[in-house]
C-alpha cells in the first residue's frame, strides 16, 4: 500500500475480533513511532504497550466502552511536559500535544499498514489511566489511548465524511 492508500484505509475501528496482535507487528509499529519527528527533537514521550490482563483491565476502566472488551493490546502515548519544547522567546507554548499527535499518527498508520485496526481515544478518565500505568510524575501526561487489534470484517466500514478541499484550503 502506498501512503495515500494507508491514509484512506484507516478508520476508527470500534469492532474487534478476539485475536492477539503478533509481536513482530507491534515491533514494527514501535519502530515507526520511534522515527517520529518532534519539536527540537526532544522526543518528550513514553510509549506504554499494555497487553497483560491486569493492566488491560485497569486501562479499560479509564475508558469503559463495550467495544473495548475484545481489545488485547492498548498503546498509550504519554507526554513529558518537562522535556517538551516550549516556544520560550514568545508565548512559552508547550508543543507536547503537537509532538504526541505526530507520534500517535505514526502508530496508527503503521498499524493500518500491518492490517490492524485502531482508534484514537482521548475521552478517557486521566486519573484512572495514570493509575493503571503507575504514572505518578505530575509532569507526565497520558495523551492518547490507542486500542489496536483485528477489526471485525463483518461490520461495514463507515463512510468517510470529510470536507472538500475547496472548503478547507485557501490559496494565496
Ligand atoms: C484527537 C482525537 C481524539 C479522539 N477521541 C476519541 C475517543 O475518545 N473515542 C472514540 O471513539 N473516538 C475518538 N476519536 C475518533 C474520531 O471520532 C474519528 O477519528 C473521527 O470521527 C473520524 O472518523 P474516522 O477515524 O473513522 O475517519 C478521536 C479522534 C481524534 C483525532
Amino acid at each position: 500500500m502506498d501512503l495515500h492508500e494507508i491514509i484512506a484505509k484507516r478508520f476508527s475501528v470500534r469492532n474487534y475480533i478476539d485475536k492477539k496482535v503478533e509481536k513482530e507487528k507491534i515491533d514494527y509499529i514501535l519502530d515507526c513511532a520511534r522515527l517520529a519527528p518532534s519539536a527540537c527533537n526532544r522526543q518528550p514521550w513514553t510509549i506504554y504497550v499494555a497487553s497483560s490482563p491486569d493492566v488491560l483491565a485497569n486501562l479499560k476502566l479509564a475508558y469503559a466502552r463495550e467495544w473495548m472488551d475484545k481489545v488485547s493490546t492498548i498503546i498509550v502515548v504519554s507526554a513529558h511536559h518537562d522535556q517538551s519544547w516550549h516556544r520560550e522567546r514568545f508565548d512559552n507554548k508547550d508543543h507536547s500535544d503537537v509532538d504526541l499527535a505526530i507520534l500517535a499518527d505514526h502508530i496508527i498508520l503503521a498499524a493500518t499498514q500491518c492490517g490492524l485496526g485502531s482508534c484514537w481515544v482521548c475521552a478517557f478518565e486521566p486519573d484512572l489511566c495514570r493509575k493503571a500505568l503507575n504514572i505518578d510524575d505530575a509532569q507526565e501526561e497520558p495523551v492518547v489511548m490507542i486500542p489496536i487489534g483485528y477489526a471485525d470484517s463483518s461490520v461495514a466500514v463507515p463512510e468517510k465524511k470529510r470536507k472538500n478541499i475547496s472548503d478547507i484550503v485557501v490559496l494565496k
